[in-house]
């Protein structure tokens, strides 16, 4: 999983809180964890009862600062409120209903299947966070908002997604895996993310689903920021439902694909190959990236991509991984990993606040669903020089428009290897 950015804005203007809070880009960004939220962008003044409230002593020297310190503290510890309100306003079909019309809470309820009077608190609380907004007579409207959550697919999976009673368990035994180690998902659920995928359906489905739209958020600076335009044939490896491979196809109309997947995610795939009108240069294969990387029909691959993988995993599964596409490559192919990169400790602190936040956050959201980690350039490095990859020296390139990501090549690791993939490179330049 990985940390999507969204511009949050829109032509339409309807319903004034919910316009203003789209406008601050509250709620509408940065889903994992919502680190604009977390960082300010929630509304810092409107806790719950009981949370602390903005300070009174302006005037006093130092007394804003302090203030506003006293009130992010609202934000910090209820934003998980925020989010589950969120999620129940989504997973219940609110929007949805309110397509188009306004509707009083009694007709809500009919048209959602839940108990009124419950309702009724549930739509209060989504009105002060600024979903919907109430017209004279009771009846609720979505705001612009409330109206992202339907019309934005990406939004609106990643609600359901995490909504999720099993992401919010994982979330529950954050401390038992930084007192421990391991997952946090597992200390929750006894088993990994990726294991339970295989056995929970619904799961996959909303799994895959927001991996996609959080994938396709971020297609375009992945397909515009790097040249594929050397490799003939690419290996797509745990590609999901292929919404990347697709783009690339699309934009490389020469190029051959071959996606690898579970078989959940793999059979979320042909539509959206279809759609993109490549289904015809892409092989689907089910099969597992830890013991083998085939490459179906089409010989061996000139590149394998791996996306949103590595940090999944600890260090020895990426090695196992690392060497099964290395195994899959002709001779001189290269594995693609378009990844966040951290900064090394101390760099970088606070240029960026929103980015680090956001980088901070995912790296926490891999300790709570998988066994895995970000990692710094100098840990990529050693990863891939564990499996006889090489990644060029110097820094890798920056996928523009994604802060924090780079692009990282490793080659086989060989004269030849590095030779070839040297010559590529400065053809495709
Ligand atoms: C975080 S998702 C990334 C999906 C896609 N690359 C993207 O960036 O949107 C990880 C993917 O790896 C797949 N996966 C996990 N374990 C796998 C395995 N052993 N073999 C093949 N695919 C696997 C999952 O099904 C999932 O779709």
């Amino acid at each position: 999983m990985s940390e999507p950015t969204h511009d949050g804005g829109g032509e339409r203007t309807r319903g004034r809180e919910g316009t203003r809070a789209a406008e601050e880009g509250r709620g509408a960004a940065e889903p994992l964890g919502g680190p604009g939220a977390l960082r300010g962008g929630g509304r810092q003044d409107a806790g719950p009862p009981g949370a602390p409230g903005a300070g009174s002593g302006a005037g006093a020297p130092g007394a804003g600062e302090a203030a506003a310190v006293r009130a992010a503290t609202g934000t910090l510890l209820y934003g998980f409120a925020l989010s589950r309100v969120t999620g129940a306003f989504v997973r219940l079909g609110i929007p949805d209903a309110l397509a188009g019309t306004a509707l009083p809470a009694d007709r809500l309820a009919h048209a959602t299947g839940t108990h009124e009077p419950s309702l009724r608190r549930l739509l209060r609380a989504a009105s002060a966070l600024g979903l919907l907004t109430v017209r004279p007579g009771g009846h609720y409207e979505l705001t612009l908002l409330g109206e992202l959550f339907r019309d934005d697919p990406r939004l609106r999976r990643l609600a359901e997604l995490y909504g999720e009673p099993a992401v919010w368990r994982a979330y529950g035994a954050l401390e038992d895996a930084v007192r421990d180690g391991g997952s946090a998902f597992r200390h929750a659920h006894g088993t990994g993310l990726f294991t339970a995928l295989e056995t929970d359906g619904p799961l996959a489905a909303r799994f895959t689903g927001a991996m996609g739209t959080v994938t396709a958020a971020q297609t375009e600076q992945v397909v515009s920021g790097f040249d594929f335009g050397g490799i003939g044939h690419l290996v797509d490896v745990g590609g999901g439902d292929g919404t990347l491979l697709a783009a690339l196809l699309r934009a490389y109309p020469r190029l051959r694909g071959t996606l690898l997947e579970r078989p959940a995610a793999l059979a979320a795939a042909p539509p959206v190959l279809r759609a993109a009108g490549v289904a015809d240069r892409c092989a689907l294969l089910e099969g597992d990236f830890f013991a083998a990387v085939p490459v179906g029909g089409g010989g061996p691959a000139d590149a394998c991509l791996l996306k949103n993988i590595l940090h999944n995993f600890g260090d020895d599964d990426c090695v196992r991984v690392l060497r099964a596409c290395r195994a899959a490559l002709r001779p001189g192919g290269r594995v693609l990993v378009p990844a966040l990169v951290l900064p090394e400790a101390g760099g970088g602190a606070g240029t960026q606040p929103d980015a680090e936040t956001a980088v901070a956050l995912s790296d926490v959201e891999m300790m709570v669903l998988t066994a895995g980690r970000e990692r710094t350039l100098a840990e990529y490095r050693a990863l891939f020089a564990r499996a006889g990859l090489a990644l060029p020296p110097g820094a890798p390139p920056a996928l523009p428009g994604l802060p924090h990501h780079s692009m990282l090549e490793g080659t086989d690791g060989t004269e030849h290897g590095t030779r070839e993939a040297r010559d590529g490179a400065a053809v495709r330049r």
